[in-house]
């Protein structure tokens, strides 16, 4: 039997990037998965490129609306009954010195990234038994200052932080609640805002491993917190950066 057999597991961004690979990941081991997210033609792709028939469950959501977390729950327990684990990966990257940010730019970015994480996770709650696990995109930016992040590095601060508090909030039902944040992982975010070779060179050169991370290296430590692998561990965040965070490049 593989690891995640007879298992269901929502992605929210499952139609790219670390999403859509995490969704790779589990369909490899035997899981059903939800991939949600706006757009409904990137969802319809990402699921023919899984090519597992009707173990893939689409759904057009935009996380920062409770009405569609509502039916995209909905829709989920009509199909699998229940959900072993929720992948809260959605997010957006917009970034400008914080003189130049808008109330507008502030009401996007946290909408998305903190309060679409909140209550995708809380509007999961229903469907999550003894034995689930949550695991929450952070980002390496929660640790560090680089100008210009000013409000996506709060959302992420904002995460990770909810992974600690979340943790002894949701032991009580038996739901694990953890996080992986991620450095510089080759993504269309990533190629958005780093797009010269130059800007990838500048980055690579701050990583301890030397080298830009990729979404399987992502997909491989969330599956593994969405794994029963890791029955012991939560409120925890684990970083996939190439020691991008912990280290100093001379
Ligand atoms: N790439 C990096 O270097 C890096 C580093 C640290 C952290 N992260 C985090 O990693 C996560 C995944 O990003 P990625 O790098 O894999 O980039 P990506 O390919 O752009 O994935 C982001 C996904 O989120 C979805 N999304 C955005 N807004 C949404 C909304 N309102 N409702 C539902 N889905 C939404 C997007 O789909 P739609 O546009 O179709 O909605 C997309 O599939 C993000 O939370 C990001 O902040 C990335």
């Amino acid at each position: 039997m593989t690891e995640f057999e007879g298992k269901t597991v929502l992605i929210t961004g499952g139609g790219s990037g670390m999403g859509l690979a995490t969704a790779r990941r589990l369909v490899a081991d035997g899981a059903n998965v939800v991939l949600a997210g706006r757009d409904k033609d990137r969802l319809e792709a990402a699921a023919k490129d899984l090519d597992a028939g009707d173990r893939v469950l689409t759904v057009a959501a935009d996380v920062s609306s409770t009405e569609d977390l509502d039916r995209l729950m909905a829709e989920i327990e009509q199909r699998f009954g229940r959900l072993h684990g929720v992948f809260a990966n959605a997010g957006i990257a917009l970034f400008g010195m914080s003189a130049q940010a808008t109330e507008a730019d502030f009401d996007h970015i946290t909408g998305i990234n903190f309060k679409g994480v909140y209550f995708t996770i809380q509007k999961a709650l229903p469907l999550l038994g003894e034995g689930s696990s949550v695991v929450i995109n952070g980002s390496w930016l929660a640790h560090r200052g680089l100008a210009f992040t000013s409000i996506y590095a709060a959302t992420k601060a904002a995460v990770i932080n909810l992974t600690r508090t979340l943790a002894p909030d949701l032991g009580s039902r038996g739901i694990r609640v953890n996080a992986v944040s991620p450095g510089y992982v080759v993504t269309d975010m990533f190629t958005a805002i780093s797009s010269t070779e130059e800007a990838q060179e500048q980055c690579r050169s701050q990583v301890a491993l030397g080298r830009l991370g990729s979404a399987d290296d992502v997909a491989d430590a969330a599956a593994f917190l969405l794994s029963s692998r890791s029955s012991y561990i939560t409120g925890q965040e684990l970083a996939v950066d190439g020691g991008l965070t912990t280290s100093v490049a001379l």
